[in-house]
């Protein structure tokens, strides 16, 4: 399957559970102070999930720009230097407002996966929220219970507040979670070494890749939890990773995501991309990942400056600048030579790229 199908079976599964396609918020964020960039798809539900706002929609499915460069979900020193982890990402989430919870957003994520991904069954693993004393926090028994008559004991593990409490920032719509790992090393590896052991720990085959989080506090500023008054469903699958896993390799920059930008920066510079960890392996996987945050960014709305959240684009570019003149010996600008590639690959699911081809590249 193309990057493009997955995505498009995630949708259609979501859509024929009575969930509403919508589009994605842009990944700059001008009404929300408690951030500067879309972090999550969550963000542009959050009034929803504190109540302040009606939801038009119980149910909601959608890819959502994401950019992590900043604040609490920082993840921009690995960007580049791993396989997995990236600046902009997609993240394919389902949501309830109010209406479904645990049960139904677990085994749909387990039929998903297992039924129409294929994922087979004893590759995958599922964290449980263990509690929290200091916030009062009891273990997720709700959660724990539907896991358990789909997976054997020891594929599933519990996790302490970092992993599987998650919250939006400082404060905001907060909740226990769920997190599905999947083990993508080969027979010997995971005879030699049993999955369950390598969950969380920075495996580079042993990866998350979708979150269930179960809404049910807000966090207030100072510190305390405050039930919200209903509960509700926030889901995050990481796209780049979910499409490694389907086609069968072993970094997302292997995929049809980023091969043609790193196809085409090989073009441009003559070198050839090894997918291994040199620096100028590096400042291939650096370019095709700022490359799309830089240009989604900008189309969104948000120009290089020299504050706030303009300055951390700034930033991004600079850094993929210093990477393909360092490391690829291009001394020519490079970056924008790739926005048309990026544009097509992009025109059916985020337009805006195609229809702002020019001001972006200039
Ligand atoms: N809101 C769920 C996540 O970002 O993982």
């Amino acid at each position: 399957m193309t990057a493009t199908e997955i995505r498009n079976k995630f949708l259609r599964f979501f859509e024929e559970k009575g969930h509403q396609i919508v589009a994605s918020a842009p990944i700059v964020l001008k009404d929300d102070p408690t951030l500067l960039f879309t972090n999550a798809g969550m963000n542009q539900f959050k009034d929803y999930f504190l109540g302040n706002k009606q939801a038009n929609y119980k149910r909601v499915v959608d890819t959502q720009k994401c950019l992590r460069v900043s604040g609490k979900h920082n993840d921009l020193e690995e960007v580049g230097v791993d396989t997995y982890h990236h600046t902009m990402f997609e993240m394919l989430g389902n949501w309830s407002f109010g209406d479904y919870f645990k049960e139904e957003a677990i085994t749909w994520s387990w039929e998903l996966l297992t039924e129409v991904y294929g994922i087979p069954k004893d590759r995958l693993y599922a964290s449980v929220f263990e509690g929290d004393e200091k916030d009062n926090l009891p273990p997720s028994t709700v959660a724990l219970k539907i896991w358990k008559t789909l997976l054997p004991d020891n594929h599933i593990v519990f996790g302490n507040k970092k992993d599987n409490f998650w919250e939006m920032g400082d404060t905001g719509p907060c909740g226990p979670c769920s997190e599905i790992h999947v083990d993508c090393r080969s027979d010997e590896e995971r005879a030699a070494v049993p999955g369950h052991l390598l969950v969380n720990k920075d495996h580079p085959q042993v990866i998350e890749i979708w979150n269930n989080v179960f809404m049910q506090y807000n966090r207030l500023k100072d510190g305390s939890l405050q039930p919200l008054a209903s509960t509700h469903v926030d889901t995050g699958m990481g796209l780049e990773r979910l499409v490694r896993v389907l086609q069968g390799k072993s970094s997302n920059y292997d995929t049809d995501i980023f091969m043609g930008s790193i196809e085409e920066t090989e073009k441009i510079s003559g070198q050839k991309y090894t997918a291994g960890d040199s620096k100028k392996d590096v400042a291939f996987r650096v370019i095709a990942d700022h490359i799309r945050a830089i240009s989604f960014t900008i189309a969104d709305g948000q120009l290089p400056s020299n504050t706030g959240a303009g300055y951390v684009i700034r930033r991004i570019l600079r850094r993929a600048v210093r990477y393909y003149y360092s490391y690829l010996e291009v001394k020519e600008p490079l970056l924008h030579l790739l926005i048309p590639g990026l544009a097509k690959q992009f025109s059916d699911v985020f337009p805006e790229l195609q229809a702002q081809l020019s001001f972006v590249s200039k």
